[in-house]
C-alpha cells in the first residue's frame, strides 16, 4: 500500500498536479488561505513572482525550515515582521504551503 501511493505521488509529481486532495496535508488549505491573505501581493499569487524585487518563494530551500521561520518573523531587508501579525500557526501553515510548493510536492522531512 506505501509503495503505491509513493508511485502515485510521484506521477503525480511529474505531471505537475497537486499531490495531496484538499485537507490531507494537515495546514495546506490554512496555509494557502494564510499565504493569500499576507503575503500575495508582494510574493505573488501562488507564489509566482510577479516581477517586483520581492524574493521568488518557490526557490527556498525545501530542507530549511528553521530560517524561512525565522526571516518570516523577523523580516528581512524591505520585508516587513510578521511575528507581531501572525499566529505560531499561521507560520507553520505557511510553510507547509512554501515548502510543498503549494501541494505540489510532498512535505519534507524535519
Ligand atoms: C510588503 C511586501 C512583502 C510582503 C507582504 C511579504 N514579503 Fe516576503 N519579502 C519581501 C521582500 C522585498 C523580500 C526580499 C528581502 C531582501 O532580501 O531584502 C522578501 C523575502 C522573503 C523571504 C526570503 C528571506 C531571506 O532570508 O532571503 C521569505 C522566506 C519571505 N519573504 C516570506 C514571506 C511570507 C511567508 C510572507 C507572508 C507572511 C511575506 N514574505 C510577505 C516582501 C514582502
Amino acid at each position: 500500500m506505501k509503495t503505491s501511493n509513493t508511485v502515485l505521488a510521484a506521477i503525480l509529481a511529474l505531471s505537475g498536479a497537486p499531490i495531496f486532495a484538499e485537507g490531507t496535508v494537515p495546514d495546506l488549505e490554512f496555509g494557502t488561505k494564510t499565504y493569500k491573505d499576507f503575503c500575495s501581493h508582494c510574493h505573488g499569487l501562488n507564489m509566482v513572482n510577479p516581477g517586483t524585487s520581492s524574493y521568488d518563494l518557490r526557490k527556498w530551500p525545501r530542507d530549511n525550515k528553521p530560517d524561512f521561520l525565522h526571516a518570516v518573523a523577523n523580516g528581512k531587508g524591505d520585508m516587513p515582521a510578521w511575528g507581531d501579525i501572525l499566529l505560531p500557526g499561521e507560520l507553520e501553515a505557511l510553510w507547509v504551503y512554501v515548502a510543498t510548493r503549494a501541494g505540489t510536492e510532498p512535505l519534507p522531512e524535519e
